[in-house]
This record gives C-alpha cells, structure tokens and sequence, in this order.
C-alpha cells in the first residue's frame, strides 16, 4: 500500500506528542488506517530549538511550511494563532490534503470561511482537539447526535480557570498564587489573560454553539466575562448558599415571542448547586453538560488540556481522515446551516 503523507505544522506539548505517537505505535495506525502514515516534515519558527520528546529525526525539521503544506496528504495544525496558522489551512486544502487543527482562535474567527474552502475541496477538516482537549465532544455533536435537537450546552472548558477556582474554593487561596501553579503545570495559554479573561472558553462556546444548533456564531458574537473579578469572599458567599463559582459557557437555543428561533451563547463565572454534575469537576479537568430533546442529560468529562490528552484528539482526527484518504468518503462537513440570530446575555 502507498502511505499518506503527514505534515505537522508546529511541534510545541502537542505536536511532539502527536509525532511520538505516530512513529512508537506506527504499525497499529496502518492497520487502523489501511495504509501506513509517514511523517514527511515538520513545521517549526526555530529549527535550534531541541525536541527529543518527538523523536523526529532532525533533517525533518522545515521553516518553510508554505512548501510543505503542498506535498502531505495530511496536515495537522498545531501552531495557534489566526496568522499564519489560516493561509496554511487555505494553501493545504487548496492542495488536496485534509487538515486537522486544534485551533480554536482560528476556527471561532474564521470557522465558516475554512468549512467551505474544505466543501470546495471535497476534503476533511477536523477540530476534535479544538474544544475541552482531549474529551470527545466535536464528534458526538456533530454526529452522535445529529438526528436529535439539542436546547442547551454547558461547559467548563477552559482548564487553567476551572483548576483556580477549585484550588480557591478549597484552601481559601488567592487568583494570582493559583494561577502561576496551573502555569507550571502547562495548562494556561502562552499568554494566560486568554484563559483568567475567558477569551479561550469564548472562542470555544462559538464553536460548540456552531455545532450544536448547526448555525454559525463567531468568536465576537459571544458575550464574556473572565475570573479575574472572582474573590475568596464571593466564593465563601457562594458555599453559603450551596454553590461553587464555576466559569461556564452557556450556549442556548432561543425563541423570541413571536417564535422566531435564536440562539444565547456567553461565558461568565455561574453559580453552580453544589448537586450538579458540573460542581464536581475538579482540577484542570473540562465537563460538557448537554440537553438534548431527545437524549435527555449528557454529559461529557476529561482532560481538556495537556500535550499527551490532547494529543488523543488529534490523532483521532487524524485517522479517521487518513480512513478516508484509503477507502474515499468525507466526514460531516458544514455545508448546510441555519441563520439563527444570535445574542449575547441578558435577551434570552
Ligand atoms: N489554556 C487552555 C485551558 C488549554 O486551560 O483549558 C486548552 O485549550
């Protein structure tokens, strides 16, 4: 069998865990896949950098990602940031090849526009690792519950904020000594006022909200409000009354009087009772709440950030479009959505 050819575009926690993966388990993604995946290069800013934790042999290493982007059946995006993360995406697909990304700036800004370059294409475009890391939720939206209408989503999904919280309810600490711990433990962004702000769970509810009501909400679309204003005393007020403060994103499908169908997605520190499934997420871990029509109450939990956990997601993006690369067929796409309207908090 001829192997496909992959392409990393960044090799920070994640991409090193994706390329370790793929050379240690090599035989097992033949098998799933059907044909073998060959790591063909990897994209970097500085090739001086070590990366032993890849185990890439180092004449892999490129700057040039324009030109490797043009010869890889596979692209897989890890490299954060609109620029030049989107061009690249564009160029791949332009190209042939299915792209899989974990980039949630990206796709809350320019979600629709990379779906229909990938529509055109008739390639995949997969995001598991986009939203909550390593928890199936991308998927099971977009499929597992496709033929079900789903009201509402609540989600912790941003890591750092979730593990400060916790640590303040639990010892009385402060933000800011909470906050450098879980940056030591590498769940914050690179700059972590994405995470204490809530710019990283808003950019994830535009994309869970997106999916969820089949409709396109971006990034600026949603309402937010970070932690920063959080203090011990609210969160002894809170436990008073049975709760913990927990930062949510909310993404709810409305009706104005007149019947006409909407949608509500925001991200702010919520009140939670402390009998909610959503109260007994701890540490760094992410939890998505959904209520389906027909399904009733789910609930997904796990590790939403991490280069191994989130890792799990990408690869499984991977093979399932390297499947189709073998044995032909697309995964779900985005061509068809509704033009809901779109509010912020306080319409609903
Ligand atoms: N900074 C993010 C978090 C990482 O804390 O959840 C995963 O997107």
């Amino acid at each position: 069998t001829t192997s496909l050819r992959v392409a990393l575009l960044g090799c920070g926690v994640v991409g090193s865990a994706v390329a370790a993966r793929l050379q240690q388990h090599r035989d097992d993604f033949t098998a799933r896949v059907g044909a073998p995946l060959d790591i063909v290069g990897v994209a970097v800013r500085d090739l001086d950098r070590p990366r032993p934790e890849s185990g890439l042999d180092p004449s892999l290493f490129t700057t040039d990602a324009e030109e490797l982007v043009t010869r890889a059946d596979l692209v897989v995006e890890l490299m954060g940031g609109i620029e030049p993360a989107r061009g690249l995406l564009r160029r791949a697909m332009e190209h042939g090849a299915s792209v899989v990304t974990a980039n949630k700036a990206l796709l809350g800004e320019d979600g629709p526009e990379l779906y229909e370059v990938a529509e055109k294409q008739d390639v995949d475009l997969y995001y598991e690792a986009a939203v909550a890391g390593a928890v199936p939720l991308v998927r099971p939206l977009r499929e597992s519950l496709a033929g079900d209408t789903v009201h509402r989503v609540m989600g912790i999904v941003n890591g750092t904020t979730n593990f400060i919280l916790d640590k303040m309810d639990r010892t009385g600490a402060d933000l800011e000594s909470t906050l450098k711990e879980a940056q030591e433990l590498g769940y914050a962004e690179a700059d972590p006022t994405a995470d204490v702000e809530g710019l990283d769970a808003r950019a994830k509810a535009a994309i869970i909200a997106s999916i969820a009501f089949h409709t396109r909400v971006r990034t600026p679309d949603v309402y937010c409000e970070g932690i920063m204003g959080v203090t011990p005393d609210d969160i002894r007020a809170a436990r008073k009354i049975g709760c913990v403060i927990k930062l949510l994103a909310i993404c709810e499908r409305t009706a104005d009087p007149r019947g006409a169908l909407g949608v509500n997605v925001r991200v702010h520190p919520a009140l939670v009772p402390r009998t909610h499934p959503l109260a007994t997420v701890h540490d760094a871990f992410n939890a998505v709440f959904v209520e389906a029509e027909l399904a009733g109450e789910l609930m997904f939990y796990g590790q939403g950030a991490g280069g191994v956990p989130t890792s799990s997601a990408v690869l499984g993006d991977l093979v399932q479009a390297a499947r189709h690369k073998v044995r032909g067929g697309r995964g779900p796409g985005e061509s068809a959505y509704l033009a809901l309207d779109v509010h912020g908090i306080g319409s609903a």
